[in-house]
C-alpha cells in the first residue's frame, strides 16, 4: 500500500508529537507511526522532570549556560546551548498551554526542584512522574488534530533515499534526499510505502542496547540505525550516559529508576556497611554530576566487590518524602522497601544516548528533507555528557524549530512517484525465534561486559570481534527474512553497538562520559 503525507512523523515521544502540533494545519496533512502504542516511549517514563531558568530572583540563562557546559565537558556546541536555554521558557509555555500541569507552590509559583549539576533549583516537574503527564498531555492534543493520522504498532524500517531508485548513494553524495519512508503494518505483515514531503526521525534513545537500562525495551535506536544505513551523519555514539541511581532489582528490565531529584531533596549514597563515599570523588558529592557520580558508584561497587550501593533518604521527614515521590515510594514499598524507614538499593544503568543523528540548529539533518530532534538527534547540547533533564526541553526547543524550518520550505517541495513498493519475494519467516532473541543477549552482554561506564582499548576490540559475527550472522538473517519488529531491531541494535564501540575507539582521551583506561583526560589527566 502507498500512502502520502506532507510530514511523515516517526515517532510518538515528546519530539516527534511536538513537531507534529505544530505543522499540522489545513493543507498539511500529518502521520504520527510509533511503533508499539503511543504511550510506550522514552517520555513516558521520566521522572525528574524539565529545565528551564524559571525564578528570574535567584537564576539566569548564563548560570544554565555555564552548568550545561561544565557537565558537557566543555564539548558542547555554544550555539546549541545557548538556544535551548533561552527558549525553554517559551516551550514551557507550549506545554502549559496544551495541557501539561507542572506543580506549584501555595502561592501559584511553578514548585522548583534541584538536580545535579545545577547550581539553582530550576527543574519543573509533576511529582516524580513527569513524563507520563506530558505524555498524556501531548497524546490528548494529537487525538483532537484534525490534521494528524495516527498509526500504532507501525515499524519503520528503512527511510526512502535515491538508492531505492536504482542511484548509487555514498557518505560523499552531496544531495542523498529523504522521500518518506518503508513501513511495517504489525496487522498485515506487509511492508508499506509512505511518501512523504518532510520526514522527522523522532525514534528516541539505545537504552536496550544494553542488559540494565532505564529504558523501555522500544529504545533500539532504530532512527539512528536507519540513517546510518542512509549514509546520513552520525555523531558522538560514545557518550552514553549511565545513570547512577536506578533501583536494585536483579531480573527487572527495564530498571525502575530513582529520581536525581532525590538527590537534590538531601538523599545520600552510602556503601552497604552504611558509610559515605561521594568525598572521596568531588566536592559536589551526591549532586556531582552524573558522570561522576556513576563513576564512583561503579568504583566502590569494584572495590568492595558488591553489586549495589545504597541511596538513603530516611533521615527526612517521612511525609514529605511520601509527597514529592509517591510512585517510588508505591513502587519501592511493592518490593518491601519502605523509603522512609529503608535504604534503597540502587546501581547505575544505561540511561541516556547523548549522540545520535548529527543537526544543525533547525534540526536539519545531513540528508535533505530528514529532520531528526529528540534523543535520536545530536544536537551538540550535551557535548560528552548530558546535564539532569537538559533532554525533554531540548526535544521541545527543537521540535519548534524544525516544524518552523520545515514549514518555510515544504512549498518548495513535492512526492517522489517513482518509489518501488518493498520487494521482499523469496523471502521466508525466520525458522526460529531464538535465532533472534539469543543475538540480542549476546550483543547486550558485550555491550555490558566491554563497553559500559569504564572502557580499554582491550576491551573495545575484544568488543568488535565479537559484534562481527552477530553482524554477517544478521545481515544474512536480513535478506533471506520477510521482515519482523523483531528482526529488524536486533539489525539495529548491533548497527547501534558498532557506531558506539567505532566512535569509542576513536576517542583518544577519557572526556565526558567516555571514560578509558588507556587515555588520560586531557586537561585533568584522569585515568583509572
Ligand atoms: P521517545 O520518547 O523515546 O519516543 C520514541 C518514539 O519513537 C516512540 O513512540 C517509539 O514507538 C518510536 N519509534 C522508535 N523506533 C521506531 C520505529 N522503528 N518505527 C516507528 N516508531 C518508532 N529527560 C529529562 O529531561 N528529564 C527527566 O526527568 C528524564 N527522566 C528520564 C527517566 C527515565 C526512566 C528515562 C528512560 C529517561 C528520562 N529522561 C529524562 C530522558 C527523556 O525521557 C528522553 O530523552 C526523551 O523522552 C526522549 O524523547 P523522544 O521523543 O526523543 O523519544
Ligand atoms: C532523573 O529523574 O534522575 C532523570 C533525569 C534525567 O534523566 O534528566
Amino acid at each position: 500500500m502507498v500512502r502520502k503525507y506532507d510530514y511523515l512523523v516517526i515517532g510518538s515521544g515528546i519530539a516527534g508529537m511536538v513537531f507534529a502540533l505544530k505543522v499540522a494545519a489545513e493543507n498539511s496533512r500529518v502521520a504520527v507511526v510509533c511503533k508499539t502504542s503511543l504511550e510506550e516511549a522514552n517520555t513516558y517514563y521520566a521522572q525528574g522532570g524539565v529545565a528551564s531558568v524559571t525564578d528570574l530572583r535567584v537564576d539566569n540563562f548564563e548560570k544554565h549556560i555555564h552548568d550545561t557546559m561544565v557537565a558537557g565537558d566543555w564539548l558542547s556546541d555554544p550555539a546549541a546551548v545557548d538556544k535551548v536555554v533561552r527558549e525553554a521558557p517559551a516551550r514551557i509555555a507550549d506545554l502549559v498551554e496544551w495541557g501539561v500541569d507542572f506543580d506549584r507552590k501555595a502561592d501559584g509559583e511553578f514548585d522548583l526542584h534541584r538536580e545535579g549539576g545545577h547550581s539553582e533549583f530550576r527543574i519543573l516537574h509533576h511529582a516524580d512522574n513527569t513524563g507520563a503527564e506530558i505524555q498524556k498531555s501531548l497524546i490528548r492534543r494529537l487525538k483532537e488534530n484534525p490534521f494528524i493520522d495516527i498509526f500504532e504498532n507501525h515499524f519503520a524500517v528503512e527511510i526512502i533515499t535515491q538508492h531505492h531508485l536504482g542511484k548509487t548513494v555514498t557518505r560523499r553524495t552531496p544531495d542523498i534526499t529523504c522521500y518518506g519512508a518503508y513501513i511495517l503494518d504489525e496487522s498485515t505483515g506487509k511492508v508499506d510505502t509512505f511518501l512523504a514531503k518532510v520526514t522527522l526521525m523522532a525514534t528516541g534513545g539505545v537504552g536496550a542496547v544494553y542488559t540494565t537500562t532505564t529504558n523501555p525495551l522500544i529504545a533500539t535506536g532504530d532512527g539512528i540505525a536507519m540513517v546510518y544505513r542512509a549514509k546520513g551523519t552520525v555523531k558522538d555514539m560514545e557518550f552514553i550516559q549511565f545513570h547512577p541511581t536506578a533501583l536494585y532489582h536483579p531480573g527487572d528490565r527495564p530498571s525502575f529508576l530513582i529520581t536525581e531529584a532525590m538527590r537534590g531533596y538531601g538523599a545520600v549514597l552510602r556503601n552497604l556497611d552504611g558509610s559515605e563515599f561521594m568525598h572521596k570523588y568531588d566536592p559536589r558529592l551526591s549532586l556531582a554530576p552524573r558522570d561522576i557520580v556513576a563513576r564512583a558508584i561503579d568504583s566502590e561497587m569494584k572495590l568492595n566487590g558488591t553489586d549495589h550501593v545504597y541511596l538513603d533518604v530516611t533521615h527526612k521527614d517521612p511525609e514529605e518524602t511520601r509527597h514529592h515521590f509517591p510512585n517510588i515510594y508505591e513502587k519501592c514499598l511493592s518490593l518491601g522497601i519502605d523509603i522512609t524507614k529503608d535504604m534503597i538499593p540502587v546501581a547505575p544503568c544505561a540511561h541516556y544516548l547523548c549522540g545520535g543523528i548529527a543537526v544543525d540548529l533547525d534540526g536539519q539533518s545531513s540528508i535533505q528533507r530528514l529532520y531528526a530532534v529528540g534523543e535520536c538527534s545530536r544536537t551538540g547540547l550535551h557535548g560528552g555528557n548530558r546535564l539532569a533533564s537538559n533532554s525533554l526541553i531540548e526535544a521541545a526547543v527543537y521540535a519548534d524549530a524544525a516544524a518552523r524550518h520545515a514549514r518555510s520550505v515544504i512549498k518548495g517541495y513535492d512526492f517522489r512517484t517513482d518509489v518501488p513498493e518493498w520487494n521482499d519475494s523469496g523471502t521466508v519467516h525466520p525458522e526460529e525465534m531464538v535465532l533472534i532473541t539469543q543475538s540480542v543477549k549476546e550483543v547486550n552482554q558485550i555491550m555490558g561486559y566491554y563497553v559500559g561506564i569504564v572502557r580499554s582499548d582491550l576491551r573495545l576490540h575484544r568488543a568488535w570481534n565479537r559484534l562481527d559475527i552477530l553482524y554477517d550472522e544478521t545481515e544474512r538473517l536480513f535478506k533471506a527474512s520477510k521482515p519482523s519488529r523483531e528482526l529488524c531491531e536486533l539489525r539495529n541494535i548491533i548497527n547501534v553497538a558498532y557506531l558506539i564501540m567505532r566512535q569509542a575507539m576513536e576517542r583518544k582521551e577519557s572526556r565526558g562520559l567516555h571514560y578509558t583506561v588507556d587515555y588520560p583526560h586531557p586537561e585533568t589527566g584522569d585515568r583509572d
